[in-house]
């Protein structure tokens, strides 16, 4: 088995925007039904608005690829008026979940936050993300801030909060 990582290109666009769908559907469609999962993609992640985030000098992303095949995928934002990195997007395709994929994206995260002289790394996760939310509390995160997010007709809790880049890298190097 092959694994690379590396920075997103503009010739991966489809195939994450096919991942998303795929990702999403895994992960929320116990608890949002999937209308108002393909609206939101729809809206927020079609081809156009993926596009967009190439020409955005703040929005940078990594994917792992296991043999070829996208396997994950992490979107992050460099937020200038806040002065934080968020990392907006982490999934792993179901079959390549507990890999060590997840934690090698949020070092990718960690490395970038430090090009900003950050020791932090902010993520919002839904409350109802059980599976996740361990994960990341496993990884030292800290939550902030409990807000709503809609998706169509649907609005879940949703928790900000950041991980501090030593535990990011701490665990990496176990
Ligand atoms: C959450 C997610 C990003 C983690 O990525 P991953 O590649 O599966 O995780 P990794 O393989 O890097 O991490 C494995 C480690 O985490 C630990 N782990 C896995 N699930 C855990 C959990 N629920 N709680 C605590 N630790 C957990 C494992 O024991 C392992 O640690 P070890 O090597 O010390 O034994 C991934 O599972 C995923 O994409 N899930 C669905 C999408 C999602 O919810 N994304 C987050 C949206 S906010």
């Amino acid at each position: 088995m092959r694994i690379n990582y590396r920075r997103w290109e503009l010739k991966d666009v489809e195939r994450i925007r096919r991942f998303l769908y795929d990702t999403w559907l895994d992960t929320y469609g116990g608890f949002i039904p999937h209308g108002d999962i393909k609206q939101y993609l729809g809206d927020n992640y079609n081809e156009y608005a993926l596009r967009s985030f190439f020409t955005d000098q703040n929005t940078v992303g990594f994917i792992a690829e296991v043999d070829g095949e996208l396997a994950g995928y992490e979107k992050t934002f460099f937020d200038r008026k806040e002065d934080r990195l968020y990392v907006q997007q982490l999934y792993i395709l179901h079959q390549y979940q507990g890999m060590g994929l997840g934690r090698q994206l949020m070092a990718f995260a960690a490395d970038h936050a430090l090009t900003y002289n950050l020791d932090r790394v902010w993520l919002s996760v839904m409350a109802n993300n059980t599976p996740a939310l361990l994960w990341y509390q496993n990884m030292g995160y800290q939550i902030k801030e409990k807000t709503p997010f809609t998706l169509g007709k649907t609005t879940v809790e949703h928790y900000i909060g950041y991980v501090p880049v030593n535990d990011i890298f701490q665990l990496c190097e176990k």
